[in-house]
Parts: structure tokens; C-alpha cells; sequence
């Protein structure tokens, strides 16, 4: 029978690194002390603005049924609860991305996650089948929450910086434009402020400088190693799984910034 401790040391395996980073004894002295970001606080657009007019229940709904676009602004997104939230998304013609998409990639997890990864945007999987990170990219990211005691459904939300897949010409992925992430964003930011996560992981630059609210071409390795604020929760940034894929050097790296986050948690969570 395989015990818990076989399988974490399957998954510290898969992520390049030795037992040297095993969780329990070594996390004190194997891990760099936080650094305090610097950065300013991303604007945050999800909290409910006084006397601003709540986003009626029956306007998504109708509007869907009707088969009719439907582009509220970011105040009303910031009032929809978790059901007009999706049925908004799931309608969305914000942006040209919904002219490509087979079905827009919500995000997949329990809404009361303590932890909340975020990636850049459904791929031709996810497009297909509306999950996020459902592909290879999917199945490394699941081994990386295993390795931190983690489960997509059970205690980590996964959504995407954008909700459609972003294609080229070509009918390639490519990362999503700018105008793209400021359409998608209020979204996200009200998934943020209806789970209330204590912690967020971006994984990859798009979701990093998106959620700080930095410019496009901040090289990721300026943001690694480094707790930032995302509104009042800490935000940890680390590699994409995909990337990860091409580069499986870089998943020693990977392993220090999860730790990170890991002691992050550890130190602003309440117990029980
Ligand atoms: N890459 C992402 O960033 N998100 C997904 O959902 C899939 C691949």
C-alpha cells in the first residue's frame, strides 16, 4: 500500500526536487525568508461600491435565454453573486476573445478555498471541455498542489486570468492581449472577493503583472521570491506549469517560490 509520505515523495519527484525540500522538517531552513513587496497594491475593482445599483438577477438570465450579448461593467460585476457571475461570464462579449471560444473556462474549485492559483487562460483543452488546466500543463499543476498538500476541489480554486481562449492566426494559444485582460479582469476580481482566498498564486507573468496591475514586460524573475499584496492578501508568484514543461530545470525554482507561499500561509492563516 502507498503511504502518503510515497506519494509526496512521488510528487517532490515529478517537480525536480530531492528530499532536501521535503515539507515538514526542512521548510524553516531550506526556505528564504519573505521579503515584503514593495510594489503598489494592484487596483482592486471587486469590492461593492456604496449606493452603486446591484446587477439584477433576471438581466443575465434573460439575456442568455434571449441568445443576446450582454457587457456589464466592471461596478455591476462587482455586486453579482456567484450564480449571475457565472451566467455573465458564460455570455460574455466583452472582448473579441468570444468570437473563437467554443464555451468560456469559469474556474473549478470549492468557493471557500483557503488557496487560489491563477494561470493566463484556457487552452485548446480547456476550451473544449471548460475546465481550467485540464492538459498536461493540468496534470503538472495538480502533482504541484499534491506536493503541497493541496486539491483542486477540496481546498484550492483555480481560474485564469482571462475566461476565453486566446488564439492567433494561426488558431495557436498565445497569451491574452491587454485590452483582453482589462476586459476579463473585473471577473476575476469578484471570483477573489467572493472566495476571500488567504493566499493567491500567480502562476506565470500574465497573471502576475495582471493581478499587480504591472507593466506587460516585467520580467517574472523581478517578481519570484517575493511576497506582494494583491488587496489585503499576499500574493506569490512563481513559473506556469506549461512553461514548466518546456523548462523542467526551472521546476527546482518552482518548488522554493510553492514553499514560500507555504510559509506565507502558514503565518497568516487561522488555525483550525
Ligand atoms: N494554461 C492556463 O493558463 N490556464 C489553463 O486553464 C490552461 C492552460
Amino acid at each position: 500500500m502507498t503511504s502518503a509520505n510515497d506519494r509526496r515523495a512521488r510528487f517532490l519527484q515529478e517537480m525536480g526536487v530531492g528530499p532536501v525540500w521535503a515539507l515538514r522538517d526542512s521548510r524553516e531552513s531550506a526556505v528564504p525568508a519573505p521579503v515584503i513587496a514593495t510594489e503598489p497594491v494592484a487596483q482592486v475593482l471587486a469590492e461593492p461600491i456604496p449606493g452603486a445599483a446591484a446587477w439584477p438577477v433576471d438581466h443575465v438570465s434573460h439575456a442568455a435565454l434571449a441568445g443576446t450579448s450582454t457587457v456589464p461593467d466592471a461596478v455591476e460585476v462587482a455586486h453579482m453573486d456567484w450564480n449571475q457571475l457565472r451566467a455573465a461570464v458564460a455570455v460574455c462579449t466583452k472582448c473579441r476573445l468570444c468570437e473563437t471560444r467554443t464555451q468560456t473556462v469559469f474556474g473549478a474549485g470549492t468557493q471557500k478555498a483557503r488557496w487560489l492559483f491563477v494561470g493566463e487562460g484556457p487552452g485548446y483543452n480547456e476550451d473544449l471541455q471548460g475546465e481550467p488546466f485540464i492538459g498536461a500543463a493540468g496534470g503538472l499543476l495538480d502533482n504541484m498542489l499534491a506536493a503541497m498538500d493541496l486539491k483542486r476541489g477540496v481546498n484550492a480554486y483555480i481560474a485564469n486570468i482571462v475566461k476565453c481562449r486566446p488564439i492567433d492566426a494561426n488558431g495557436r494559444d498565445r497569451p491574452p492581449l491587454p485590452d483582453e485582460v482589462a476586459a476579463c479582469l473585473p471577473y476575476l476580481e469578484r471570483q477573489i472577493a467572493l472566495i476571500q482566498p488567504d493566499i493567491i498564486v500567480a502562476l506565470g507573468k500574465t497573471a502576475a503583472v495582471s493581478l499587480l496591475g504591472l507593466a506587460p514586460d516585467t520580467p517574472i524573475s523581478t517578481l519570484r521570491g517575493i511576497v506582494h499584496r494583491h488587496a489585503d492578501r499576499p500574493l506569490i508568484v512563481t513559473y506556469h506549469p506549461a512553461y514548466l514543461l518546456r523548462k523542467p530545470e526551472e521546476k527546482g525554482k518552482t518548488w522554493r517560490d510553492l514553499c514560500l507561499a507555504l510559509t506565507t500561509y502558514a503565518g497568516t492563516s487561522t488555525p483550525g
